[in-house]
């Protein structure tokens, strides 16, 4: 077994964030910070969009579930910048909708559609060797898809649904496309998690939540965690292949047909709070398109490196999340020794 530094027990990480006081105390008052009011304080504090407005013409990017909210505003973005973008969707016809949307506000965007359900291992399989064969490369691929079960249910392989949507097909799905990612210079991969995930700890022993009553604001929760936890072991996975470039972020609270529907108290009483998609993209977007050169594996919000934790009880062990990396590797048959 590799020997990882206590990285995953995040005071290193913790230590090295210097988000100033007002910045940190957005962080922790979760309401005001992860609304808009969060986003119009820290922007006049953040680095810069690149100068040139097409700096993404050449380059490709995949984004999952970009027929809707913070996906298609990440999707229309970066083919406002020049990139020709893929929309990796469930469904054909919501897919062509989101595309006709984006290129009615952008006539010259090059965007495609690709039938992907990121929760089944099969529609993962051949959406990747799709985009390997159609595509010389891909330079950004956003894991953006989501959900949030009212109930446990399981994918046709027989995996709880968040865990299969929010961390084996993104897995599955980057492993497959390496072909595609290491043939662009400088490939990166971003994971759209989100700040409930400081809720949860890591369930190591129970990562497809067959133990307990089953809740699904938890189990989505307990999924967004893992995205946080494996992202600095996926980028040393594939470091030596040339993809080291992996990152997480979350995006605040969003107003988008997700979080209406899913949450629809929450959504009624906070409405004149949350973000915009676009503002909800943000900090994927400059991810994606930043020509400055980011520490891989780390944690982003408004585009800075946030604390993994904020809470003692989430704290784990290098060992729990390499058990758990071994656990979801396995599962999706990725080499994981
Ligand atoms: N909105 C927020 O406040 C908030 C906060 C934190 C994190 N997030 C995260 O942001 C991401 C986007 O969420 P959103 O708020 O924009 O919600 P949304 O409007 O519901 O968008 C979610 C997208 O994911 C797609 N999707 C769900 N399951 C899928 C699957 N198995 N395969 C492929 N696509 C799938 C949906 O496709 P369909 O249209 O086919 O259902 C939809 O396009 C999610 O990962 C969410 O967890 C959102």
């Amino acid at each position: 077994m590799r020997t990882r530094p206590a990285n995953t027990e995040n005071t290193a990480n913790t230590e090295k964030v210097d988000p100033g006081l007002l910045d940190a105390a957005l962080d922790r008052a979760i309401l005001p910070g992860y609304s808009r009011f969060g986003l119009w304080v820290r922007r006049r504090a953040q680095p810069a969009d690149s100068a040139e407005p097409a700096a993404m013409r050449g380059r490709t990017a995949v984004v999952t579930g970009a027929n809707s909210g913070i996906g298609k505003e990440c999707a229309s973005a970066l083919a406002r910048r020049g990139a020709t973008v893929v929309l990796a969707v469930r469904n054909r016809a919501r897919g062509e909708q989101a595309r006709a949307d984006i290129v009615a506000a952008c006539p010259e965007a090059d965007v495609r559609v690709a039938l992907c359900d990121v929760s089944d291992r099969d529609s993962v399989l051949a959406c990747a060797e799709k985009l390997n064969d159609e595509l010389a490369r891909v330079d950004v691929l956003i894991h953006n898809a989501g959900a949030l079960p009212s109930e446990r249910e399981e994918n046709a392989q027989g995996h709880e649904l968040a865990l299969a949507t929010h961390v084996l097909g993104p897995l599955l799905l980057t492993d497959r496309l390496m072909p595609a990612l290491t043939s662009a210079p400088a490939p990166r991969v971003i994971f759209v998690s989100s700040g409930g995930m400081y809720a949860q700890p890591l369930v190591v022993d129970d990562p497809e939540y067959r133990h307990g009553r089953y809740r699904g604001a938890t189990a989505y929760s307990r999924t967004k965690r893992m995205q946080v936890a494996l992202t600095p072991l996926i980028a040393e996975h594939y470091a030596p292949q040339g993809l080291s470039d992996v990152h997480s972020m979350h995006p605040g609270w969003v107003n988008t047909p997700g979080i209406a529907a899913s949450l629809p108290g929450f959504h009624r009483l906070t409405g004149p709070l949350l973000r915009s998609p676009a503002e909800g993209a943000d900090t994927a977007v400059w991810l994606a398109t930043t020509s400055t050169t980011l520490p891989p594996g780390r944690f982003w919000h408004d585009r800075k490196v946030r604390p993994e934790h904020y809470l003692r009880r989430t704290r784990y062990t290098a060992d729990e999340v390499e058990r758990l990396w071994r656990y979801c590797g396995t599962t999706v048959g990725i080499a994981v020794d």
